[in-house]
């Protein structure tokens, strides 16, 4: 068993079947399972449950961007479900974090994580511009991953990329990583990619991995692969 279950596959199925089929033919005891936009809209909160009954903690990956109040309801009611973790988008501001973080805090249900995205994964620098962001990428992720911190959360979601930088200027912040491939993937609509050996040795603690597994002729054997490669892997040191 992976000693700390770094991997957290991604369930992007169209509906609670598909979602289940590829859950039940995995391990929980290698890794975590993600519900995002397409499953959660698809089925709601009883694939959660189901995922719950089948011994799997669930990343909710529903990227609340909104304003503070309504993002503290969803993340209560998320808290409420019993999910291990939760993300907003951090650029929806340091109070509508620490509202969310508020929002757990009061929360009677489980505390789950709460991770702030920063830049998404499909981005490069150039498609950023075209938002009105010019900097480099890198300087608008440490600048959202200090607000986070700021803001109380736990942890941010960037690519492999930046979580070697913010291993040294935010070490106390998860760092959650998507826009992971295997070597000879097709990086598809992800821009900022990664090998899972070398995320964690540039110092990610989560890999989120769908394509690379779901996708794969063998998803099964494939997780194992990388459970198996990241197991000797010889972590780097934080500061
Ligand atoms: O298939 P692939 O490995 O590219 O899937 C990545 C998953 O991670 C998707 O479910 C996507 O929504 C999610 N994600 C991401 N970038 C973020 C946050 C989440 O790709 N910043």
């Amino acid at each position: 068993m992976s000693e700390d279950k770094k991997i957290i596959v991604a369930l992007d199925k169209p509906d609670v079947g598909s979602a289940l089929e590829l859950a039940t033919s995995l391990d929980p005891d290698y890794c975590r399972v993600k519900v995002g936009k397409e499953l959660f809209t698809s089925a709601g909160p009883t694939v959660v449950e189901e995922l719950h009954k089948c011994g799997f903690e669930v990343f909710l990956d529903l990227k609340f961007h909104d304003i503070p109040n309504t993002v503290a309801g969803a993340i209560k009611v998320a808290c409420e479900l019993g999910v291990w973790m939760v993300d907003v988008h951090a650029s929806g501001g340091e109070r509508m974090m620490a509202a969310a973080r508020e929002a757990i805090e009061s929360s009677s249900g489980k505390s789950p994580l709460l991770v702030a995205v920063t830049v998404l994964t499909s981005m490069d620098q150039k498609e950023m511009h075209t938002t009105g962001l010019n900097g480099q990428v890198s300087v608008q992720v440490q600048l959202l991953a200090a607000l986070a911190s700021k803001a109380g959360c736990d942890g941010v979601v960037c690519s492999s990329l930046e979580a070697s930088m913010l291993q040294h200027t935010q070490s106390s912040l998860l760092k959650v990583t998507p826009g992971i491939r295997l070597a000879g993937d097709d990086a598809s609509d992800q821009r900022r990619v990664m090998t899972p050996v070398k995320a964690v040795e540039g110092g990610a603690d989560y890999l989120v991995i769908g394509r690379s597994v779901t996708g794969a002729a063998d998803p099964v054997a494939t997780l194992k692969d990388i459970s198996n490669d990241l197991g000797n892997v010889s972590l780097p040191v934080a500061g």
